[in-house]
């Protein structure tokens, strides 16, 4: 059986840009955020004779879905300093990859790059994760983050009844909540290192808002239900085992808004004694790109083979590290093939029932 340490390692998304072009919905919640980006960014006393700016963006995947933003940012600072120069510093953790990442941020990929259009900026690609400090102490101006941070450094335990904490209960559920608020003071102690003073972090995390919603549980089906049904479904037809259906367990944690709160106001958290202030926090729906455009278009099978690679970008490496490892490479596939296939056939059923809205809080903290 895998360690659990080792399951972590299975987090990848989709690679070769493909990441980007399946997931749009990421992209419209890091543009929605932009004004929250450009409003920390003015808050920023950058001194005419600063010769550099150091920017990070903290598991970018392939960097596709931030390229506008991180253009924005540079342009908008540029205005005010012309002869500044930038780092910004991508990073993801090892098996990300980093290939796919530098090809979409040179231009080499399937987007057009803010580097063809800005002078002195010269990105940085690094592996460390942001269980890490990524950045020398005291040198980070603005760190950005979206859609990551709900990836646990560890898997607490496997959930016997779900594949995600949200359906998590009792004593599972304790030992997830223990792991991701340690883990979020972890991600927290590290920027507050990493930033200068006055710096500041924009953090668009995951959530469960403060009706219960999260990720493709806002109306209709439940998303990661289904996940759950269609595994269970796998069990009783002897397609999977027991073992394999425990180990489908997500190493992910979804925060409250107290619980993303806690340590920035709390005075006597190590993250609020090392200087980071909470300056903002609201929870924001986005609505799944996808489920908005059969709106339009009514076509059910172009929702659905639309749909269905959105999901498969972020958990089928989950999943495919579940299998056992004395499966045929072929058998794991064809497993996995079909189920993304029984979940795209639902979908063919009830389209209108079907969508993956995002849940997330967008969070504006500050270095004091
Ligand atoms: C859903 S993608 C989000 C990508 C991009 N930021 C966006 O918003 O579209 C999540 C990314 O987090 C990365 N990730 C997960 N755990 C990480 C860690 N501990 N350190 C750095 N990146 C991590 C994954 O590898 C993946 O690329």
């Amino acid at each position: 059986m895998a360690s659990l340490t080792e399951s972590l390692q299975n987090i990848t998304m989709s690679g070769g840009g493909a990441y980007s072009l399946a997931t749009r919905g990421a992209e419209d919640v890091i543009n929605a955020a932009t004004p929250i980006v450009l409003e920390a960014l003015d808050s920023i006393n950058i001194p005419e004779n600063q010769d550099l700016f150091t920017f990070s963006d903290m598991g970018t995947a392939d960097g596709g879905t931030s390229l506008k933003m991180v253009g924005n940012l540079i342009h908008a600072i540029q205005e005010k300093n012309p002869g500044i120069s930038f780092n910004i510093v991508y990073s993801d953790q090892p098996k990300n990859d980093f290939n796919g990442l530098v090809q979409t941020v040179l231009g080499l990929g399937h987007f057009p790059s803010y580097l063809e259009t800005t002078e002195n900026v010269y990105p940085l690609f690094s592996a460390n994760s942001f269980y890490k400090q990524i950045i020398p102490d005291n040198t980070l101006d603005f760190g950005f983050s979206a859609t990551a941070m709900h990836w646990l450094s560890g898997k607490p335990c496997e959930l016997s009844n779900h594949v995600h904490m949200v359906g998590a209960d009792g004593e599972e559920y304790l030992r997830f909540s223990e792991h991701g608020k340690k883990d979020w003071e972890t991600i927290l102690l590290h920027r507050a290192h990493e930033l200068r003073k006055g710096g500041q972090l924009v953090l668009l995390n995951f959530c469960r808002d403060e009706k219960g919603k999260y990720l493709g549980n806002t109306t209709g089906v439940n998303m990661f239900s289904n996940f759950v049904k269609i595994w269970q479904d796998f069990l009783g037809q002897g397609r999977s085992s027991e073992d394999e259906y425990k180990r489908m367990t997500l190493p992910q944690y979804y925060n409250t808004v107290e619980e993303f709160s806690a340590p920035l106001k709390n005075f006597d958290s190590p993250v609020y004694q090392a200087g980071l202030r909470l300056k903002h926090i609201e929870t924001r729906i986005t609505p799944c790109p996808f489920a908005e455009a059969f709106k339009d278009h009514q076509d059910a099978q172009r929702f659905a083979e639309e749909y269905i690679p959105t999901i498969r970008s972020w958990n089928e490496s989950i999943f495919f590290g579940a299998l056992d490892q004395n499966r045929a490479l072929e058998d794991k596939e064809k497993i996995l093939k079909d189920y993304y296939h029984s979940y795209q056939d639902q979908v063919l059923v009830s389209p209108e029932t079907h969508r993956m809205d995002y849940v997330h809080a967008f969070t504006v903290i500050e270095k004091i």
